[in-house]
């Protein structure tokens, strides 16, 4: 055979071995890039399962603490905090979440007491843990969710968490305007050093089920949030919203949910190459989740696969359900 029929380049050459795969490799994933969403339920000793999310627990505020302890222990930097507001302090309003003793603010504490600077504690701002109707602000008659009003509201949520002793400020509500009014918020209220992570591109998207059981908004929700959230056909559009973000004071942006929007978190990353985090959602946990115990997926395998996806497509981090278990894998 002539030499001519050979290929110059084979590029399993590079393929063949492990080490060699390890040494080519162009993307890494490691527990410093996994953020840690963790739901606070009253009592104390208490843990609830969830169950539209297997394998994931509410936990008392006690408990929380020490989840936060095992996230230092795996090397996990972040947890993302989500209160499950007992129905008798909800209201129209939401006014528990200006409660400066509300879950939301004793759970920082708690972690704050266990854990010191060793963790980064984000807390979500908008309204719908603690609404009667589930919408993320307040309605006008007509049941629309109205933009100014919220805001203003939202403004005192992030301050009612940042004077907690919260790090960053995550606002997952899509407002028009609310970066800049909690930036503006913070700094005139000494907290300078407080982060804003906004959920720029968050989608109406039907991967949320699961989580809106998990904060006890689900069975109250009536309709649905596309007056607010993005619609899932538009892309040029969420550039639209993650440049006003960062105009308007954005440290890093959120796209939301993760592994069904690649594309934007692409187009975020080479645009505008700030820090771009993704958040796999608790849809995206539960498919996981119910295709392992239907044995047609191996869990472990499928979520790494999907995390190194995050990070191929340019994030810099994944909120993820699967955080523990993703550290362990990574061998924390
Ligand atoms: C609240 C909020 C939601 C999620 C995070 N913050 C739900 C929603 O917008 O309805 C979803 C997270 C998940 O599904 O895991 N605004």
């Amino acid at each position: 055979m002539s030499l001519a029929a050979y290929p110059n380049l084979r590029l399993r050459r590079t393929r063949a071995s492990g080490w060699s795969r390890t040494m080519h490799r162009e993307t890494v994933l490691t527990p410093s890039d996994l953020i840690w969403p963790l739901f606070v339920t009253s009592g104390s000793g208490a843990e609830e399962p969830i169950a539209s999310l297997p394998g994931v627990s509410r936990w008392s505020v006690d408990q929380i603490a020490l989840r936060a302890k095992e996230a230092v222990r795996l090397g996990i930097p972040c947890v993302a905090l989500f209160p499950h507001t007992p129905s008798d302090k909800r209201s129209d309003d939401g006014a528990e979440a200006l409660s400066p003793d509300n879950l939301m603010c004793q759970a920082i504490r708690a972690i704050r007491d266990a854990c010191g600077s060793d963790i980064g504690i984000l807390t979500d701002v908008a309204l719908d843990p603690y609404t009667s109707h589930g919408q993320d602000g307040l309605l006008d008659p007509a049941g629309y969710v109205v933009n100014d009003d919220t805001v203003a509201v939202l403004v005192d949520q992030a301050l009612n968490q940042a004077d907690a002793g919260a790090d960053i400020i995550a606002p997952s509500d899509m407002m028009d305007g609310r970066v800049k009014a909690i930036r503006m918020a913070l700094e005139m209220n000494s907290h300078p050093n407080v982060q804003i992570m906004s959920y720029a591109a968050k989608y109406a998207s039907a991967f949320y089920g699961p989580f809106r059981d998990a904060v006890g908004s689900g069975g109250l929700l009536k309709g649905d949030k596309k007056s607010y959230q993005m619609d899932p056909a538009n892309a040029a559009e969420a550039l639209r919203e993650v440049e006003l973000d960062l105009a308007e004071g954005a440290d890093s942006v959120m796209v939301k949910p993760g592994l069904a929007y690649l594309d934007i978190i692409w187009r975020v990353k080479q645009r505008f190459d700030v820090p771009v985090f993704a958040y796999q959602v608790s849809g995206e946990y539960a498919l996981i989740e119910a295709g392992a115990a239907a044995g047609i997926a191996d869990r472990e395998a499928l979520l790494m696969e999907k995390l190194i996806a995050f990070k191929r497509a340019g994030c810099s981090g994944v909120l993820t359900y699967h955080a523990p278990l993703a550290a362990r894998l990574l061998g924390a």
